[in-house]
């Protein structure tokens, strides 16, 4: 299929119809991104304004089981859950499409934040919706479905949280139930593979889904949306955590694997057509006891560059069962804040640069730079950054994005270099 692919950058903020934005992460001096943005920029607007429209040959509506809590404190379409699991149908345009656009975009995200009577508390937590909108013949093809994960599917049945999410952990019955999950989280067993964080097209087609467990890497059909099963990755690097934003081209997929045990992070290949990612190199944190976390991260067309934010990974936090201020992290101004350099062909780190103190969730574009004799002088690397405060984190329950009221309540946050 000839398509326009976007991948998912900032899934975790937006419910899956609002997320009508732009895969800022390819590089700049390809061109790509500002090309795309241009052309879709004037179709967003548009696409603000689509309605529904019936048409009997292509909707394939499935009801939802459940009838959505009415919830007093709701009063913004973006932060309620999906009403059906799957729906497709032709959508009506303001405007006009042009007849030269032809592909599918697909964007995942939180969509359904609760099951039964019991409501979410984090944006982060929403079971994954899978969306899409295809171009064809001027003509706009919207669709919606649940990305059946071990744990949407698991809640769906049992009628409650069977994994641990990101700020929610399943309600346990006894004390030696708790003592049992605990050991099924240091295997990675109890871990949500809720893939409600990015969609991404390999080199050989295939499209998955992901989140920030190893394990929620789901393949999913982009035509039906259907999930196909899990992405099993054939290596042995171990580890039950990865980078939620993979750099993927149609020559390879790069990620960060933390490494919990010994503070660093691998930096790890995948060539299309195959499951094994291989070790690049190896960065070992700078400060801290833990490694930063690593939502994110930039790539430039010789270099990977690997952020060590003093917003760390915490494993007494993961092991909580009821969320801190932080959920699985723990700010750590005093281990301090580096950017490390690798060499993508030679995996040596080139440099590490202590940074002031930043919290991020994205990095947004990085290039080189070169002199009149084309030797690398610099790297940018834009991300957007929360003037290192880690309320924003906290900020994000549902409760406080529901009481929005028309007056901007969320942390600043400024583009850096
Ligand atoms: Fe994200």
């Amino acid at each position: 299929m000839d398509s326009l692919w976007f991948s998912d950058i900032c899934g975790h903020h937006v419910s899956p119809f609002t997320m009508l934005d732009f895969d800022q992460s390819c590089h700049r001096k390809h061109g790509f991104s500002l090309e795309n943005k241009l052309v879709f920029g004037r179709l967003y607007k548009q696409a603000l304004t689509i309605a529904r429209v019936v048409s009997p040959s292509q909707l394939a509506i499935v009801p939802s089981p459940d009838k959505e809590p009415v919830d007093p404190d709701q009063n913004h379409v973006a932060w309620t859950s999906v009403k059906q699991e799957r729906w497709e149908g032709e959508l009506v345009v303001q405007g006009e499409i042009p007849l030269w656009l032809k592909g599918t975009y697909l964007r995942n995200g939180p969509g359904l934040w609760h099951i039964e009577d019991y409501n979410f508390r984090h944006l982060f937590d929403g079971y994954a919706t899978l969306v899409k909108l295809h171009f064809e013949d001027g003509r706009l093809i919207a669709g919606h479905r649940q990305i059946e994960s071990e744990a949407y599917k698991a809640a769906k049945k049992n009628k409650k949280i069977c994994f641990r999410e990101f700020s929610e952990v399943p309600k346990h019955e006894n004390f030696m139930a708790y003592v049992g999950d605990l050991s099924k989280l240091l295997s990675g067993s109890s871990l949500t593979d809720n893939a409600n964080t990015g969609v991404v097209k390999l080199g050989d087609g295939r499209v998955v889904c992901l989140t920030e467990t190893q394990k929620g890497s789901l393949v999913i059909d982009p035509n039906s949306l259907e999930t196909l099963g899990r992405f099993e990755y054939s290596d042995s690097l171990g580890g039950l955590i990865h980078s939620a934003h993979p750099i993927v081209t149609d020559a390879e997929f790069l990620t960060l694997l933390p490494d919990l045990l010994k503070p660093g992070y691998l930096v790890v290949r995948m060539e299309p057509g195959t499951n094994e990612r291989k070790v690049i190199g190896r960065v070992n944190c700078s400060g801290g006891a833990a490694p930063g976390w690593v939502h994110s991260f930039p790539v430039t067309q010789h270099y990977v560059v690997v952020p060590e934010m003093p917003l760390r990974y915490c494993a007494q936090n993961l092991l909580r069962a009821e969320p801190t201020p932080l959920y699985k992290f723990q700010w750590h101004p005093q281990s301090k804040a580096y950017l490390h350099v690798m060499c993508k062909a030679s995996g040596k780190v080139v440099t590490s640069v202590e940074v002031p103190l930043f919290v991020t969730f994205h990095f947004i574009n990085a290039y080189e730079e070169e002199d009149e004799d084309g030797r690398v002088t610099s790297i940018i690397a834009d991300c957007c950054e929360h003037h290192a405060d880690t309320s924003i984190l906290d900020q994000l329950r549902l409760k406080n994005l529901r009481f929005f009221k028309g007056e901007d309540v969320l942390p600043d946050a400024s583009l850096i270099s």
